[in-house]
């Protein structure tokens, strides 16, 4: 048996939805993106959404869209996917990378008020693997400072703190719909907010900083017949980022089996529970709670991880680490600052197989293994 570590959980309903589309043969910026946009501002419950081809850009333009003076910092987590960082420097700010907190590996919000300095203007909490950041307390603390507050959702899609959707607590929130997320449109990503007045610009933005899209301006032309269809208006420097409507489409039908495929990894995560619980060489990497409604992936901390990937392997059951702290990296050592709880837990990080089309057989499989390695070590 070989296991996966992610895999979009594809069937009829998207290749019907790709078919109406095609059948309509408009594939770009257009009806089924705004469809989707609309609902997936009902699913999550905010005023606005704006679909585009990545978290990355999702990112990208929610920190352009509040017009910061160049060089000024923004609070980032060290433990997160390098999107995340890059969006500051997108936008000519610097990232000012802060430690995680030791259980939920959330940023740290006591490193966050050590980090913290006049010249910062926002911070980007990451809900890591789906696990919330500590939200009340990095709200009040933001309140406090005047810092907008960015949710980079790429690992969430409806999972909840204290009774609301993560993605609505803070100013703008950004999700992936990358083929290995929650929820997938190939690539994609989402801006929301209950801000429209913030957001609304960034249509231009993702659609190369024009005032009017191709299919708007197909709209109007139609209803007053017009012979300046053609005519539209540039007004910034903007971005090919647009969703499209073939994403959008499956988008559409994804959403509609989101909660089903929530439920899924809910429920092999309450089995990954289970069977681990006695084991003493490897460990959720997480606090996981049962009754949260999604999380992404499932993480162990292993003493011996090498070890550990290697008895996976043999066993065909593919594995991951989620992630080396950013200032590893060649590129972001110029930012690097003390992050000492990332710096030495990461070394215990191995993700298992989880997605919503695993089988009881999978994941039992999967357990026994986990078990067979325990009792070795
Ligand atoms: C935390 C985080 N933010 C942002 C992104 C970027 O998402 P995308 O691949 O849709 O650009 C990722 C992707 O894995 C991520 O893990």
């Amino acid at each position: 048996m070989k296991v996966r570590l992610f895999k979009p959980s594809l069937g009829d309903e998207e290749t019907e939805s790709i078919k109406d589309t095609f059948s309509r043969a408009w594939l770009g910026l257009g009806p089924k993106t705004r469809e989707f946009e609309k609902a997936w501002a009902n699913y999550i419950g905010c005023k606005e959404s704006i679909g585009v081809n990545s978290c990355t850009a999702a990112l990208h333009l929610a920190i352009s869209a509040f017009k910061f003076p160049k060089r000024k910092k923004v609070l980032v987590p060290v433990l997160t996917f390098a999107a995340t960082a890059m969006a500051p420097l997108y936008n000519g700010l610097e990232p000012v990378f802060v430690d995680v907190d030791k259980d939920t590996l959330t940023i740290s919000v006591e490193d966050l008020e050590k980090k913290y300095d006049k010249d910062c203007v926002a911070v980007m909490p990451v809900h890591y693997g789906g696990y919330p950041a500590k939200m009340d307390e990095i709200m009040d603390f933001s309140r406090n400072k005047n810092l907008k507050v960015i949710e980079d959702c790429a690992h969430t899609a409806g999972g909840e703190y204290k009774g609301k959707i993560l993605g609505t607590l803070g100013d703008i929130s950004c999700y992936s719909f990358e083929e290995k997320k929650c929820m997938t449109t190939g690539d994609g990503g989402m801006i929301c907010s209950n801000d429209k007045e913030l957001i609304l610009p960034l249509k231009s933005s993702r659609w190369v900083g024009m005032n009017k899209d191709t299919w708007q301006r197909e709209k109007e032309n139609s209803i007053n017949k017009g012979n300046s269809h053609w005519y539209y208006e540039i007004l910034e420097l903007g971005y090919k980022y647009n969703m499209n409507d073939l994403s959008a489409s499956i988008g559409l039908a994804q959403l509609k089996k989101l909660p089903v495929m929530n439920k899924r990894r809910m429920e092999i995560i309450g089995q990954y529970l289970d069977g681990i619980k006695d084991c003493l060489s490897l460990m959720p990497a997480l606090p996981y709670d049962k009754s949260q409604k999604c999380y992404w992936m499932f993480m162990l901390r292993v003493k011996n991880r090498d070890k550990f990937i290697s008895f996976m392997q043999q066993k065909d059951i593919a594995t991951g680490v989620h992630y080396m702290p950013l200032t590893l990296h060649p590129y972001f050592i110029q930012y690097q600052n003390q992050t000492p709880n990332a710096l030495s837990l990461w070394k215990e990080f191995v993700t298992i197989p989880l997605h919503a089309d695993m089988t009881d057989e999978e994941v039992n499989y999967v357990i026994e293994n986990l078990k067979a390695f325990d009792k070795l070590n």
